[in-house]
């Protein structure tokens, strides 16, 4: 199969659980609706102030972290290939945040989409792994953000993904390569964590990235990096024997050897005059 090929399956995966997932408790759409604020301290301390900013957020998904971003006063634009997610996402929108737009669209089909540059654009969580193409994807993350503008990425290490996730032992057990071959990895699909009790069929293709390999995309697409950092922790129980803190981050527990979960990164598009010398 070609790459759209394995994005139309998971496409198919994303609009049959979206709906399940979005009336779970899991995520909470009912409480978010009353105030709720999914974008953690760190990733705001991180980011800095976003009033008055406009933000582009690719892979949007609900528009839980979109809006919440609309909460702390920018103007967002959320993109998601997915149908049912971008119309939840409106419905959220009406509530929330009535200013705040959803596409859906493919992150590759963008520019055919959209035709304008963000201050910020954000992406987290859960989306580089469904990407088979990275410098592709880095091309579209630069043509949206505006000179002098910056790109902020949250998402789980490449190390977290080696790990065998399939059993309650701490032991991190490496079951899975490093290096991809640019063929995806297979998956039974599984219920998703939001609602384990549902019944899950059919197969899900993701693609693995290495942290050079993310860090050299961006680059090659004319972006200037200002920090990579790693966390031991994330976003989402992807082991089961992580431990939720107040801090909203899913840690290792203390017998369990420190190793990265996640990281986030900032990088800024080069304003045209960057570095002249103003006479
Ligand atoms: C794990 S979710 C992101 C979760 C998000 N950070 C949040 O917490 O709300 C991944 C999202 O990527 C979307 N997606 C996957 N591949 C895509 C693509 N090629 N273009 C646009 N959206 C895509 C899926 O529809 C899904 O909504």
């Amino acid at each position: 199969m070609d790459p759209e090929a394995y994005m139309a399956e998971n496409r198919r995966q994303w609009e049959a659980w979206t709906p399940l997932k979005a009336a779970s408790a899991f995520y909470g759409l009912d409480d978010f609706r009353r105030g709720g604020m999914r974008i953690r301290r760190l990733e705001v301390e991180e980011v800095g102030d976003v009033s008055g900013l406009s933000l582009l957020h690719l892979q949007s998904h609900v528009g839980l972290d979109t809006l919440s971003w609309a909460r702390l006063g920018a103007r967002v634009t959320g993109v998601d290939f997915s149908a049912e997610g971008t119309e939840t996402a409106r419905s959220l929108a009406r509530d929330v945040a009535p200013s705040a737009r959803f596409l859906c669209a493919n992150v590759y089909d963008l520019p055919r989409h959209l035709d304008e540059t963000f201050d910020l654009v954000y992406t987290s969580h859960g989306v580089l792994g469904w990407l088979p193409d990275l410098r592709r994807w880095a091309a579209v993350v630069a043509r949206f953000t505006a000179p002098g503008g910056r790109f902020y990425l949250f998402e789980s290490h490449p190390t977290a993904w080696l790990f065998d996730n399939r059993t309650d032992s701490r032991e991190l057990a490496v079951r899975y390569p490093y290096f991809g071959s640019g063929e995806p990895l297979r998956w039974r699909y599984r219920s998703p964590l939001a609602v384990p009790e549902a019944e899950a069929d059919g197969w899900e293709f993701s693609w693995g990235h290495t942290l050079g390999g993310m860090v050299n995309a961006l680059l090659e697409a004319g972006l200037v990096i200002e920090f990579l950092h790693e966390w031991p922790f994330v976003a989402w129980p992807m082991f089961p024997f992580l431990e939720e803190r107040d801090d909203g981050w899913w840690h290792l527990p203390a017998d369990v050897p420190a190793v990265p979960l996640s990281f986030s990164l900032l990088a800024r598009k080069p304003a045209p005059d960057a570095g002249k010398d103003v006479l």
